[in-house]
């Protein structure tokens, strides 16, 4: 059987492109397995799952508990918000105590970023990132290029460009690196004052006229603005940002090309998109969701087979 190159899913950086293509096609046949009558399989049956959240998540929590649940995994959840980590117990501490119940994966969504590198580092479990603070969040990219591919055919050659708030995004890095590894070419668009300085230095084109960006690519990434994790203010007002980066029905019109628009979520309806662009067939956004429980499948699925090949 083909195996991933990694132990864990830390980053989509720490990934090969055969990593990122055997993803794909495991997860294909999780997409097969998914819209059967009966949507369950065997094939982590001795295996237990930590779904630790410090964060909140709707989408990728509840995505990767179902993805456990389809591939027979015992799982426990937890979440920080009602835990004893408010009682000032450390990470590590927790994450010990979770695992001297027998627990074989741990999928983490951190606040803090390299998050996951640490804990891999410091405990005998395999460590799956669900989002490490503005670091990575490698399965949501590895989704969005798999969304990206199932409607265009393939990667290679393909223009994308990731609009928003750069700067605080965990998306927008993992999307890079994962696109770039698939042949796409990546541009960043967003307001100057959210835009990482040396974004350039990792191969990135960047275009702060939205317009242009659109008549560029094939395929518009919207993000959200992270309000929270925002110290100071990067743009006059919400109004403002609407106008320059809000992507409407008729600026799409105005394109000479369709463009396929996506959102990883949660969307803030009417400024980054309108709800008429979310809601239309240009969007994948509901795709990119369904695309998530096999694309999670496909992860835990690889990450297991290498505690059986090892142990
Ligand atoms: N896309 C994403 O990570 O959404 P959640 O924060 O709801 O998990």
């Amino acid at each position: 059987m083909d195996q991933l190159s990694v132990d864990h899913l830390l980053g989509i950086q720490q990934l090969t492109p055969q990593d990122i293509q055997l993803i794909h096609t495991t997860a294909d046949q999780f997409k097969e397995v998914i819209n059967r009558p009966i949507k369950k399989v065997p094939s982590l049956r001795d295996i237990t799952i930590a779904n630790l959240f410090f964060e909140n998540s709707t989408r990728t929590k509840l995505s990767f508990e179902l993805a456990e649940k389809r591939l027979s995994a015992d799982v426990v959840n937890f979440s920080a918000a009602q835990s004893s980590v408010k009682k000032g117990e450390t990470l590590i501490d927790t994450v010990n105590n979770i695992l001297a119940m027998k627990v074989d994966i741990v999928v983490m969504r951190h606040p803090n970023p390299g998050a996951g590198v640490f804990l891999s580092k410091h405990i005998n479990a395999r460590i799956v990132n669900a989002g490490d603070g503005a670091h990575e969040h490698p399965t949501q990219a590895l989704l969005d290029s798999y969304s990206i591919k199932e409607r265009l055919g393939s990667l290679e050659g393909k223009k994308v460009v990731i609009v928003g708030d750069i700067l605080h995004s965990r998306v927008a890095l993992s999307n890079i690196y994962c696109l770039q590894k698939l042949g796409a070419q990546v541009m960043v668009c967003g307001p100057a004052t959210l835009i990482p300085r040396h974004i350039k230095d990792l191969g990135v084109l960047v275009e702060l006229d939205l317009k242009k960006a659109l008549q560029w690519c094939d395929v518009a990434n919207m993000l959200r603005v992270q309000n929270e994790r925002m110290d100071i203010s990067y743009f006059p007002s919400v109004r403002e940002y609407v106008q320059q980066y809000g992507v409407t029905r008729k600026l799409l019109d105005s394109l000479d090309k369709e463009i396929v628009i996506m959102h990883p979520g949660p969307i803030n309806r009417g400024v980054e998109i309108t709800s008429e662009v979310a809601d239309s067939s240009q969007a994948i956004i509901l795709n990119q969701v369904e695309n998530g429980v096999a694309i999670r499948m496909a992860v835990l699925y690889l990450i297991a087979s290498k505690i059986q090949h090892h142990d």
